[in-house]
């Protein structure tokens, strides 16, 4: 333990700087989406929004301009590859580049019923995550 009271395991613990960082995250418009992206913005990220309703999305957009940061919405639907090819398009045109990829966009089992684990699970890892990889972006 070193005089400030860390231990090696708490300075691994210890998030990295990311202020200044460029975020994209998906399902920002309601639900968890804002709470993520609040809290992107009060580490000095900059982020970008996207799910298919563009005035949900930007109004947390506007509240996360408030807090300091460079915010914009994109509408999108992420199942779509055009639609994915756009956000991304338009998120480097404005930003530069993406450091941070939260792919929180989703769906919840029992909110579809006759929709199994195994449709859940493709859902997620192939039509999200494996989307976003085959275009350049890793997730965080
Ligand atoms: N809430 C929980 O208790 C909980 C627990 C475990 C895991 N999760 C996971 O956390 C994530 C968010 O959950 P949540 O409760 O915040 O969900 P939510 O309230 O239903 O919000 C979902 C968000 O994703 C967007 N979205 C949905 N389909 C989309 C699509 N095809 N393309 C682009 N955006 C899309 C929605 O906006 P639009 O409809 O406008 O597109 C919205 O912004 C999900 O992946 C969920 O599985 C949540």
């Amino acid at each position: 333990m070193n005089p400030q009271g860390e231990t090696e395991n708490t300075k691994e613990r210890k998030l990295k700087d990311i202020k200044g960082e460029n975020a994209l995250l998906t399902g920002g418009s309601r639900g968890l989406g804002p709470y993520i992206g609040r809290a992107l913005a009060r580490e000095g990220v900059n982020v970008a929004l996207a799910a298919r309703t563009e005035k949900a999305l930007t109004s947390v957009a506007e509240e996360l301009t408030g807090l300091g940061v460079h915010a914009m919405a994109v509408a999108c639907d992420i199942t779509d590859g055009a639609s994915r090819k756009s956000l991304l398009d338009q998120v480097k045109a404005r930003f530069g580049q993406i450091d941070i990829l939260i792919n929180n966009a989703g769906i919840m089992t029992w909110i579809l019923r006759n929709f199994g684990v195994y449709d859940f699970y493709r859902r997620q890892s192939e039509d999200n995550e494996k989307a976003f990889r085959e275009e350049g972006v890793r997730q965080a």
